[in-house]
């Protein structure tokens, strides 16, 4: 019983094998440890570029002990479940949208939890691209309006 105590007082600050082992010198508190998988972000999301008005997903994937929860974050916001063009998918922990919009740029962080620990993955920046109308997406003139971030140009 005591070794398992020492799992729940020593398990925020003491993640690692080797800090179990010395820790807890017997044969039961070693293969407790052994059966612990640290938890890892196996898939990160990748930069994209998307074309407005596209689907796209972001993908996430983690190792370790379940049940794993996958939370995305935006500009280190975090993202609700479900959103007007999005959502997070529960079995697969992707994060798809619908008709990515170019209110949805910026960086991406997908989080896995489960209970134990949590851990983030790398970012992800997403740069959304306007769909092409006349108004030439390269050519920088003043006379034809601002040009919007990402590549956007709107006039
Ligand atoms: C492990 O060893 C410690 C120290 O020797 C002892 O107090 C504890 O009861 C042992 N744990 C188990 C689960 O046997
Ligand atoms: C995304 O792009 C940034 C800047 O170009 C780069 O530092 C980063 O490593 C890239 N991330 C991924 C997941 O490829
Ligand atoms: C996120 O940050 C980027 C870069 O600062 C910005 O262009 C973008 O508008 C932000 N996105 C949101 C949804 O706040
Ligand atoms: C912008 O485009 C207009 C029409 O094509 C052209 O007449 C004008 O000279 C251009 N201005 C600049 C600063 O390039």
């Amino acid at each position: 019983m005591s070794g398992y105590h020492g799992w729940n007082t020593h398990r925020a600050s003491c993640l690692l094998l080797t800090c179990f082992m010395s820790e807890f010198g017997n044969q039961s508190a070693i293969v407790y440890v052994r059966n612990y998988k640290k938890l890892k972000i196996t898939v990160h999301p990748d930069n994209a570029t998307v074309l407005e008005y596209r689907r796209f997903t972001f993908h996430c994937e983690a190792n370790g002990d379940s049940p794993i929860h996958i939370s995305w974050f935006r500009n280190n916001s975090r993202l609700p479940k479900k959103g007007q063009n999005f959502k997070v998918v529960k079995r697969t922990g992707a994060l798809k949208f619908f008709q990515v919009r170019v209110v949805d740029r910026g960086f991406y962080q997908c989080k896995a939890e489960n209970g134990k620990e949590s851990v983030l993955s790398e970012t992800a920046y997403l740069r959304v691209e306007c769909k092409q109308t006349t108004v030439p997406r390269y050519s920088f003139n003043l006379s034809l309006g601002v040009a919007a971030p990402n590549g956007c140009y709107k006039s």
